[in-house]
């Protein structure tokens, strides 16, 4: 047995000086070490002797196992090296393209949004998108069999559970956790039912706000919004508030940005009519603030909520939203 041993190492010893690639020494590590290789072969045999004859082949064996596993790294390093001297650095050559991911578009701006609100003093809250009818309507002053539940069709999951139409059911939701001041914006993706076109998707993105606290004002309303949008869009920029509805508010504005393309002179973007459509708002209805259990009587507040697909393909310069949702790297990689 000892015998055997030793010409092994020998026969291994051999082999080993002169193979020429990975695949002979690859070769070799299976011939000797494999499953199946001699290795295992004299392992089988010295199992076969009688048990007080097995402690010392037992130990040249383990030892000649372990000597054969060096020596093959060993080489293997060896010969890596030596690979990579005969291939010196070709500085000439192109190289490989690394692809660095980048924010998506409208998470760039849903984050400046959220960075000039933030500064005013505003928190962060979020919502489920999975919302019940009760949150994204009842709640938020909806009638049941009013017309405005039409402007919002959706997606109904089941009875009384729907994607939700906009981000104002995580208002209630806020009131309902805590009492006033509150003080937030929740920015999210909604949902509608809509006719896919370059200007409307089924998918969109919305940022809310909600200001609760004693004597909250219509002014403290405009002075917050142009504040906003003069961060946002650059000082010159105006606002205009129109007359609006909205079950939830009372009274309702839709509000204009003066065209940022044109600067109000009138141009294709706003239909030739200088101004901009970005966001609706108004002053809480009396109506919410008791579905929360708030004192109406006693503080009053103001809400709105920006669309930030249509706030990002204004600064943006993209002419159909589709874009946003179409993972084409073509397109992302823009901006
Ligand atoms: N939720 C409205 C929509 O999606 C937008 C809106 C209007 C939100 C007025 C408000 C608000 O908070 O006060 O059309």
């Amino acid at each position: 047995m000892e015998k055997k041993i030793q010409n092994f190492k020998d026969s291994f010893n051999k082999e080993i000086v002169d193979f020429s690639s990975w695949n002979t020494l690859e070769g070799i590590r299976i011939r000797y070490l494999g499953r199946k290789g001699r290795i295992a072969d004299l392992f089988k045999q010295l199992s076969a002797l009688p048990p007080e004859k097995r402690r010392a082949p037992g130990k040249s064996l383990n030892e000649l196992k372990d000597y054969i596993q060096s020596r093959i790294s060993q080489e293997s390093n060896r010969f890596a090296v030596k690979k990579e001297k005969k291939l010196p650095l070709d500085t000439s050559l192109s190289g490989i393209r690394q692809h660095t991911g980048k924010i998506h578009p409208l998470t760039k701006i849903e984050d400046e949004i959220k960075d000039i609100f933030k500064r005013m003093g505003f928190a962060v809250a979020t919502g489920p998108e999975v919302e019940t009818e009760y949150y994204n309507f009842d709640a938020l002053n909806f009638p049941k069999d009013h017309p405005a539940r039409d402007m919002q069709d959706t997606y109904y999951i089941s009875d009384g559970v729907l994607l939700r139409t906009h981000t104002s059911p995580v208002q209630i939701r806020v009131m309902e956790s805590q009492s006033p001041p509150v003080r937030v914006i929740i920015p999210g993706r909604v949902y509608r039912n809509e006719a896919i076109s370059a200007r409307s998707y089924c998918l969109f993105h919305q940022v809310e706000g909600l200001y609760v606290d004693k004597g909250v004002t219509f002014g403290n309303l405009k002075g917050t919004l142009e504040a906003f949008a003069q961060a946002l869009f650059g000082e010159g920029v105006r606002l205009r508030f129109r007359p609006s509805y909205f079950p939830f508010t009372e009274p309702s504005a839709e509000v204009d940005i003066s065209c940022i393309l044109c600067q109000g002179r009138g141009c294709r973007v706003c239909k030739r009519t200088g101004w901009l459509e970005i966001l609706g708002a108004g002053m809480v209805d009396p109506a919410v603030f008791l579905a929360v259990g708030y004192d109406p009587e006693a503080i009053s507040g103001f809400a709105f909520g920006l669309g930030v697909d249509r706030i990002a393909m204004l600064k943006l310069g993209i002419d159909d939203i589709r874009l946003f949702f179409g993972n084409d790297l073509r397109f992302l990689e823009q901006f």
